[in-house]
Formats: structure tokens, sequence, C-alpha cells
């Protein structure tokens, strides 16, 4: 779906995530959310925030998986995504912080991958994830999935990509500041929501979209897995979609 902006479009998006929300509340069943970081969804956890404000709308009922965290990282360092899911979402609203999952970039070595397997069986033990939202980064990352990711893969430690690492360094204060690492959910994880939504905004996505939606699969792009997948939706600006 095309929107003439950003705004339009993360309102509906918006939207989208409360009706969930509301709909699982009604069935008193837990709300299960795979949650994004970057500009991109920033505007739609705005509008969440302003739902829980002016309308009331709770999450209680809600649990959240973050699809990535850089390696190492501590939380309370200001760029974690931690820090990022405090500031644009979870301290504005009424969410049990025993339901928040962020992949943890503080374990050692030996312990990420048991901690990776956990984190699956987590999103399996709450039922699976309802709805994924997703950005995607210049070199076709979905999560941090990055070239040469597997469409069957699980959560797991992975090397950041030069040019995601370029992208990331005004917020480090330079690319040499970027962790080299990440702790991402796997394709494979984020294949098994039963809906995914990414979303594009402005024309430096353009080409990038052009090629995860029209061309050809191809672990060299990874957003091309979700050409395979019945439950996605691209929710775009027209910038983003100008070169289709
Ligand atoms: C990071 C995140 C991705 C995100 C991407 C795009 O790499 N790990 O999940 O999609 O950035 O970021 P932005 O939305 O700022 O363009």
């Amino acid at each position: 779906t095309v929107y003439p902006d950003e705004f339009e479009a993360a309102d509906k998006v918006a939207k989208y995530v409360a009706d969930i929300i509301r709909k699982k509340q009604s069935l008193g069943k837990p709300a299960v959310l795979g949650l994004a970081t970057g500009a991109t969804p920033v505007d739609v956890y705005a509008r969440l925030v302003k739902m829980h404000r002016e309308e009331g709308l709770s999450f209680k009922n809600v649990v959240t998986f973050n699809l990535d965290e850089y390696y190492p990282m501590q939380p309370d360092s200001k760029q974690s995504y931690v820090a990022f899911m405090d500031e644009n979402l979870f301290n504005h609203i009424d969410i049990d912080r025993k339901n928040i999952h962020i992949p943890d970039g503080t374990l050692a070595p030996e312990d990420i991958a048991p901690y990776c397997l956990a984190y699956e069986q987590k999103i399996e033990e709450m039922g699976g994830l309802d709805l994924q939202i997703l950005g995607i980064g210049r070199t076709g990352h979905i999560g941090f999935n990055e070239p040469g990711s597997a469409p069957n893969s699980g959560t797991r430690l992975v090397t950041l990509d030069d040019l995601t690492r370029r992208d990331a360094s005004r917020d480090f204060g330079g690319k040499e500041n970027v962790p080299t690492k990440a702790i991402t959910m796997g394709i494979g994880t984020i294949f098994k929501a039963r809906e995914i939504i990414l979303m594009a905004w402005s024309r430096k996505k353009a080409s990038i979209i052009k090629k995860a939606v029209e061309g050809e699969i191809s672990g060299s792009v990874p957003a091309t897995y979700l050409q395979l997948s019945e439950n996605v939706k691209f929710v775009l600006d027209e910038d983003a979609a100008s070169e289709l």
C-alpha cells in the first residue's frame, strides 16, 4: 500500500496495531508484537502513545519481542535499542516491564547461542508473533539479517555490513564506534509471524524497495525473501515507492 506521506502511513499502521491489541484483549489473550527500531517506526510508536493517552488504549496484555540489538551493548548506553524503545514507546505506555523482550547485548560470548535459542522458545511459548513490524536497511537487511543470511535462519549473532555501520555512524559519533556485531532474530523467526508489515519512507529507500519487491529472490538482498510469504504487506510513502 502506498500513502501520500509517511505520516498518513504511520497512522494507518498504528491503527492496525491497536486493532490487534484490542481484539486480543477482547479474547482475554496476549497480543504478541515483534517490534523494530530505526527512524522508520518512530511515528507509529508516537501514535500508539497518543492513543494510549487520549483513547485509553491499554498495553497491559501486550508482549513484545524486539528484532535486534547491537553486540556488545549496555542497555543504559544511549545508542542501545533498549534506550530507543524506552524513549519512543515503553516509558510512555502501561506495558508490564516483564512482557518486554529485547536481545541482550551484555552476554558473554559462550552464552549467546543458548540465549538465542531461548529467545525463539519464548516467542513460541507466548503463542508466536501476531504481527512483526519491519524497517529495511540500505543493504536490504531486515532486523540485522545482512546479505548472506539464510531464509531459515534463527536468532543469532551476526556481523554487520560496512554500509550498515556507516549508516549508524551518526548515532555513534563515527563508524569506528559502531559495534561490528549484533544479535538479531533470523529470517526464519520473522517468517513465523502471522503477519508482517515492512515500512519504508523517503527516496533514500526507493532503490532498495524496488529490489526487495521486484528483484530476484536472493540472499544478497535478504528482504527479497519476503516475496515468498503470503502474510507480508509493504507500507510505503510515495517517495519510497517511486521506483516501483
Ligand atoms: C537498523 C535496524 C533495522 C532497521 C534499519 C533501518 O539497521 N536494525 O531494524 O530497519 O536500521 O533504519 P531506519 O528506519 O532508520 O532507516
